[in-house]
């Protein structure tokens, strides 16, 4: 009797009541978490441990550095087709248009002879004068004044005043 006070005294300690059949039980959120923790771990182990699944950070970053140079190639200044139309005798009307409409006669005078800017007429280059120099001239400017006029002129327009500022060096 006095044996079966004292379990009863145990499992009812400072008035919280313990049912010592179930004192044991894992609580549901341990179960949880374990759940849990060993889903991740099933995922993970196929999908990224180097040893199982040929996962690693080096092969992530290099296929991430292809993707990205692969949009840098499309934007890139070389993927320009600069003699597009350096020869077209239509463009060259077009560039002439676009040289009235844009800044480019305020520096380079009406008829491309110069002013702040170099002459474009004649046959002397500073950064040359083949379609992928003056392209670039324009494109992204050059250091003693020239303005770029990336993002502001199409390309197709800036090609087209290549073709235009070309064409004044050859004029006879
Ligand atoms: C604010 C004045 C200014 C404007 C506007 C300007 N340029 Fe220029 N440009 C210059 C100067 C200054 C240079 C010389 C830069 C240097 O030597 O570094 C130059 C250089 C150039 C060159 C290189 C010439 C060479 O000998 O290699 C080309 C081509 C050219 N400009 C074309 C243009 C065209 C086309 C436009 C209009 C879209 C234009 N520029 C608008 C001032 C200007």
């Amino acid at each position: 009797m006095q044996e079966n006070e004292n379990k009863e005294k145990q499992s009812d300690y400072d008035g919280i009541e313990y049912n010592p059949e179930t004192r044991n039980k894992l609580p549901f959120s341990f179960k949880l978490i374990a759940l849990v923790l060993l889903g991740f771990g099933i995922y993970y182990t196929p999908s990224y441990l180097p040893g199982v699944s040929g996962w690693t950070q080096e092969g992530e970053f290099n296929s991430d550095m292809e993707v990205y140079k692969k949009k840098l190639a499309a934007t890139a200044v070389d993927s320009i087709q600069y003699d597009k139309f350096f020869t077209d005798a239509a463009a060259v009307e077009e560039g002439k248009t676009l040289y009235a409409t844009q800044p480019c006669a305020a520096c380079h005078g009406a008829g491309g002879e110069g002013l702040i800017g170099p002459n474009l007429k004649d046959a002397e280059w500073v950064y040359g004068g083949d379609a992928k120099a003056i392209f670039k001239s324009i494109n992204i400017g050059r250091p003693k004044g020239m303005p770029a006029y990336k993002g502001q002129i199409s390309t197709d327009d800036m090609l087209k005043l290549t073709a235009f500022v070309h064409s004044l060096s050859v004029a006879p």
